[in-house]
């Protein structure tokens, strides 16, 4: 057995990158060189966007004319609504997400000379108006419009959902969200991104590629599923006991734990803090209430630490978000992070191709079919 192998690439160096940090001490979570407190307490999820992307935080100007482009490439078209139109009202948002993205590059491919920068500004425009064009006419034949009238992403998700103007508190609350879920170096749907990338494959495949691997629950997926377990308790004593008999049985609780952070995710208290108010503003503690209970658990028996999507899903239920969207509004958030490493990896590409330890059969005669017992 190669000495060097690390199951799952634990720990492995795979690549450089200028976009952020995880857990690197005496950093922290960083995006490009911006701590994550600083971000999400002060600066907009455009200006974050703009800053994975572009590189740079923006201008006044700049910010303008990049919040400008994003609603001008909010629309779809045609083609790509007549896709969405064919899928199923049971189908996963994340399959629609998949199905859109690919489509997309299908219609409006990156041709010879094609500005990679707009097509990243294409997908971050429109993932939201995919999602639920899709969510209304698959659930009740409605074709809606696009324009939702609201600046930001954050706003503009949330007002296509309930077709209303949200609350300011929702949308200080997703914008936030989308803040901290924007980006987080080499994780498994980066990776994916990147690898699809070095091949000199398109944008569209290599967002397809890290849309599929999102949306397993050891990653993106753990939202929804924390969001299942929190709801499926009416009261922390009864969580404490459930989770209890869980633990004994060795099953994993979603939402907790992390492959690089060992102590805490600086996420997590963020998105708790954001969980809290919405749970005051709407006087409706109780999925709040056992959310901690559920950490002190954890805490207490397996040393175990909450990761942005435990406290996220209360959070995002209290901004009246469907739990299958959970993991749709993290791709909403990502595409900033993914659409930064494809072009950094376009910038210095080397195609990506690592080797296997073999452990199947010694070398063997082929037996004709016919003479197989
Ligand atoms: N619930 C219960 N036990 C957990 C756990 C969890 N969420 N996360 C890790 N563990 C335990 C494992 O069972 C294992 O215990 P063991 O050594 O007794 O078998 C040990 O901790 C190491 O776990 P492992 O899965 O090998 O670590 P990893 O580095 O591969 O795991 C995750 C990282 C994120 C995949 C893992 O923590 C997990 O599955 N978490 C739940 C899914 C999730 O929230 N994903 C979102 C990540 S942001």
């Amino acid at each position: 057995m190669n000495k060097s192998y690390s199951p799952g690439l634990e720990g492995v160096v795979a690549g450089e990158t200028a976009i952020s940090t995880v857990g690197k001490k005496g950093k922290g979570l960083t995006y490009r060189g911006y701590s994550i407190n600083d971000l999400a307490a002060q600066a907009t999820f455009e200006e974050v966007a703009h800053l994975l992307i572009h590189g740079r935080l923006p201008a006044r100007e700049d910010l303008l004319l990049f919040s400008n482009r994003l609603m001008a490439l909010r629309d779809l078209p045609a083609g790509l609504k007549a896709v969405l139109e064919q899928l199923p009202g049971s189908a996963h948002p994340m399959d629609v997400l998949r199905t859109g993205c690919s489509a997309l590059g299908a219609i409006e491919p990156e041709g010879a000379g094609a500005d990679q920068y707009r097509t990243a500004e294409r997908l971050l425009a429109s993932f939201p108006s995919m999602l639920l064009y899709w969510y209304h006419y698959a659930h009740d034949g409605r074709r809606i419009t696009i324009d939702s009238g609201e600046e930001s992403l954050a706003g503009h998700f949330l007002a296509l959902l309930h077709g209303k103007a949200p609350e300011e508190l929702h949308r200080r609350a997703v914008d936030a969200s989308l803040i901290l879920y924007a980006e987080h170096e080499f994780n498994a749907s980066t990776f994916s991104a990147r690898v699809t990338a070095s091949t000199l494959s398109d944008f569209h495949s290599a967002v397809t590629s890290a849309i599929g691997t999102l949306r397993g629950p050891l990653h993106g997926g753990a939202n929804e599923e924390a969001m299942r377990l929190i709801s499926s308790f009416a009261s922390p004593d009864e969580a404490e006991r459930e989770l209890l008999a869980m633990l004994a049985r060795k099953e994993k609780i979603m939402g907790f734990g992390h492959r690089v952070y060992k102590k805490m995710d600086p996420r997590s208290p963020i998105i708790q803090k954001w969980s809290l108010r919405l749970s005051e503003a709407a006087g409706a503690m109780q999925l709040y209430e056992v959310s901690e209970r559920i950490e002190k658990v954890m805490q207490r028996e397996k040393g175990l630490f909450p990761n942005l999507d435990f406290y996220s899903a209360s959070a995002y239920h209290l901004c009246g978000i469907p739990t299958t969207m959970f993991t749709p509004v993290f791709v909403c958030a990502r595409i900033a992070g993914w659409s930064a490493h494809i072009i950094e990896q376009r910038a210095a590409n080397r195609l990506f191709r690592p080797i296997a330890d073999y452990t199947g059969p010694e070398p063997r005669d082929y037996v004709p079919v016919g003479e197989r017992g």
